[in-house]
């Protein structure tokens, strides 16, 4: 959704359009159709502009003082008022002293607005947001203090949101949070506020999470966090790990490409210390009873969709009952007469529909388990526990890294839920798939077969049992970023009805892995599709002779069924990559899509 920077020098060096600009770009995934500044020095100089970071950037060039040592800045996915030059934050109010900018939606805006314009206040956006400058404006009119006149303005918002402030003549940034993220950067040079460490990764290491229902004033002396009621709280500070050349691209064209390049060692990340090869025992830093969990119920969105329908797979291959729900579709009838331990897969852990999903479960008494990706989340913070996928920021809108990441933590999750004890053919085969999955990295093949796929009608993509959310996942992946249609099957239902599709112009990506009965299936499946001309690309370890029927073949090494789903979505990835590339596309950004999805 949208992405939030805020700053106050305290080195007597003001620095703020640098690192407002610097933190407004590594937001960018946050949201794109429009960006803003506010800098506050005797006056507020407010420079906005449709489009992309680079168009304000441009523009601040000229625009902006570059000696300011307060600001605020804010890169836009509208939700309410078209992208514009008007629409984009920060937002002021009638005295141009006052700059907001505000990531959520505020439900009761036009209530708001109403009572204000008939108060004589002047809005100039179609936006929700203007109405907090205003009510801000009206608190002080009436003679609050900057700090009463904020927190009585945020007092009449209903719905959620981040909210930062910044006043004309003022050394200090007013701030809050209800249901969306919010994060203060403590560094030797200034302070930070923002919705997503990236925005600051390159200045500091040392956080602080905000709370919903916290205010922050941040001045150069300090950072006060009080409660509700105005009462100071004692706020922990925590050090990320994360290296800030991960949050950059290190010279890829594109982050998605960096970030398929760097599953590895995410992997690696993930695996270590949880598989022990000598004891033959995976073991999981969980404070969770698991002889209690009777049943599970798996929620999420999109992606992380796919991985819980994964991992529910696992789950049920040991023993564990596991259900998979949309998230947006869970509601307490989805828990009627059952106690599950409800896990929400999350990369981001700020996706609305997947919080609201698992507070639906904590309503009804559930157990909840959060499997994300990002230390401090809301899913993190409100679930019972949180089981960590490890696997570094991930910038691209297109999730690539996070979802192998998240097959593997769902993985240990249904061993160790299962007992923990695993056969040495299991353990090794686990730790395995870094290598594996650099060896398909190696390979070129999914580059070539995109040069001669790009630009067909539909492209359809069939799998069986763990090969079946990959096939939704690389339809996905691919018509997300090509913009082209893509459908993913279960390829026993091709026949149902989708078969009515096929033509010689629809490729059909076929994921045959193994030599089970599934995969000899699946060769069946590939057969009736040759036979209707589509031409075939077999993802496959070579076992079950699929090549004989295919126009094309990605390569994967051999391992388990499960872990074979993994690797051929790497093949998956790539060849979405490529296809986009081909056809000239946005991939990091593409249209309407933003990376974290803070509003249902
Ligand atoms: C697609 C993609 C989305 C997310 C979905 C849930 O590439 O990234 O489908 O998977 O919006 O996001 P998280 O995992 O942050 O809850």
């Amino acid at each position: 959704m949208c992405g939030i920077v805020g700053y106050v020098d305290r080195s007597g060096n003001p620095a703020a359009l640098d690192v407002l600009d610097t933190g407004l770009s590594s937001l960018e995934y946050r949201g794109y159709d429009s960006a803003g500044v506010a800098l506050a020095d005797d006056d507020l100089t407010v420079v906005k502009r449709e489009g992309k970071v680079e168009a304000l950037t441009a523009a601040l060039a000229t625009e902006a003082p570059d000696d300011v040592a307060v600001g605020i800045g804010h890169t836009r996915w509208s939700t309410h008022g078209p992208p514009s030059d008007t629409n984009a934050h920060p937002h002021t109010d009638c005295t141009g002293n006052i700059a907001v900018v505000h990531n959520g939606i505020i439900e009761n805006y036009d209530t708001l607005k109403a009572e204000l314009q008939e108060r004589g206040h002047v809005f100039e956006s179609e936006t929700d947001t203007e109405v907090i400058p205003h009510l801000i404006e009206d608190g002080l009119d009436r003679g609050c203090d900057r700090e009463t006149a904020f927190r009585g303005a945020i007092d009449r918002l209903e719905g959620s949101y981040a909210v930062v402030a910044t006043f004309a003549d003022e050394n200090e940034l007013l701030a809050t949070r209800q249901d969306s993220p919010l994060v203060v950067g403590l560094g030797n040079d200034g302070y930070y506020l923002a919705s997503d460490v990236p925005a600051f990764i390159e200045y500091t290491d040392r956080v602080t999470y905000l709370e919903d229902g916290e205010f922050v004033r941040v001045t150069p002396t300090g950072v006060s966090v009080t409660d509700i009621e105005g009462t100071e709280i004692e706020k922990s500070i925590s050090t990320i790990d994360w290296d800030p050349e991960d949050a950059g691209k290190s010279g890829y064209e594109h982050y998605m490409l960096k970030e398929i390049q760097e599953q590895p060692r995410a992997l690696r990340k993930c695996l270590r210390g949880r598989v022990d090869e000598i004891e033959g025992r995976v073991s999981l830093d969980l404070d969770l009873d698991r002889s209690g969990v009777d049943s599970t119920h798996l929620v999420a969105c999109g992606t992380s969709y796919h991985a819980a329908l994964y991992g529910a797979q696992l789950l049920r291959a040991q023993g564990i009952p596991a259900q998979t729900f949309l998230a947006n579709e869970y509601d307490e009838t989805c828990l009627a007469g059952e106690r599950p331990l409800v896990v929400g897969v999350t990369q981001s852990g700020e996706t609305a529909d997947t919080l609201g999903a698992l507070r639906t479960a904590q309503a009804a008494g559930a157990e909840t388990l959060a499997v994300t990706n990002t230390i401090g989340s809301s899913a993190a913070r409100e679930c019972d526990h949180a089981l960590f996928v490890r696997a570094g920021p991930e910038i691209g809108v297109a999730a690539t890294k996070t979802f192998a990441s998240q097959q593997t933590a769902l993985h240990l999750l249904a061993l160790w839920l299962g007992g923990g004890d695993v056969d040495p053919g299991h353990i090794a085969a686990l730790r395995a798939i870094p290598e594996q999955v650099q060896s398909i990295l190696d390979d070129d093949s999914a580059r070539e077969v995109a040069a001669e796929l790009a630009d067909s009608a539909a492209y359809f993509f069939i799998g069986r049992g763990p090969q079946h959310p990959v096939a939704l996942e690389g339809a996905l992946k691919l018509k997300e970023i090509s913009y082209e249609h893509a459908e993913g099957f279960a390829a026993g239902e091709l026949k149902h009805g989708p078969l009515a599709l096929v033509t010689p112009e629809t490729p059909i990506i076929a994921m045959v892995t193994g030599y089970d009965e599934r995969a000899r299936k699946t060769v069946g499946n590939v057969k009736e599709v040759q036979a209707r001309g589509a031409p075939v690309v077999a993802v496959t370890d070579g076992k079950a002779d699929v090549e004989q029927y295919a126009q094309h073949v990605l390569t994967v090494p051999e391992t388990t069924p499960e872990i074979a789903a993994l690797l051929a979505n790497v093949q998956l990835q790539l060849l979405a990559y490529w296809i986009a590339r081909d056809m000239g596309r946005p991939i990091d950004k593409p249209r309407n899509l933003a990376k974290s999805v803070t509003v249902e």
